[in-house]
């Protein structure tokens, strides 16, 4: 059953995504490169995202799955009045219910609430390395519009005395 976040529900989500985005992140790659920054891991960038997703009028915009009163997985959106395109920036499932129907579930929620508050259009993003999301978005209607290399530098002081 799909329903509402609710602050409570911060911890469970926090869980899912950490558990989910090991091998599914930004954040994930860059520790996999060149180890952890400033004595934080992945996992604490990775978490900042969702503590933006779920802050002030934004959690209106936060659904989870939850099933035998167990959040399983949950999606995140953000409107934008003038631009009239809607993003769905995190969705996950815990893998212990992955591959049931929930992340679509989840995906199709999203996309009903982003177009009852007047959004347009819907944009989401997936890494290249993204199986699931490679498959799931464009079966959902989504069309591809642009590929992005993320690139990561060591700076040191030396590069700047030239
Ligand atoms: C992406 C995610 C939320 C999907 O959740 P889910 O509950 O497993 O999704 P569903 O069960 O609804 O499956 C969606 C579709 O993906 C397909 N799928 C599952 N694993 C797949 C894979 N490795 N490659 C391609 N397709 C796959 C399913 O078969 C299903 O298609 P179908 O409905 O045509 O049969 C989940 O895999 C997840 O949490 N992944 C880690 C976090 C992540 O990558 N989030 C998205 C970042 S862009």
């Amino acid at each position: 059953m799909i329903r509402p976040y609710t602050s409570t529900d911060l911890g469970r989500l926090k869980e899912i995504t950490r558990i989910c985005f090991d091998g599914a992140s930004i954040d994930r790659n860059i520790e996999t490169l060149v180890g952890s920054i400033g004595g934080r891991d992945w996992v604490w960038r990775k978490l900042r995202h969702i503590d933006e997703d779920v802050r002030g009028s934004r959690a209106e915009g936060v659904f989870v799955w939850e099933e035998n009163k167990n959040v399983e997985g949950y999606v995140t959106t953000r409107g934008d009045n003038q631009s009239k395109i809607g993003a769905i920036p995190n969705i996950a499932v815990d893998p212990k219910n992955q591959g049931c129907g929930i992340g679509r579930a989840l995906l199709n929620h999203a996309l009903e609430y982003l177009t009852q508050i007047g959004m347009q259009y819907a944009k989401i993003e997936t890494l290249a390395q993204n199986e699931v999301g490679k498959y799931l978005y464009p079966d959902s209607g989504f069309i591809e519009v642009a590929q992005q290399i993320h690139y990561i530098k060591r700076l040191e002081p030396r590069d700047y005395e030239r």
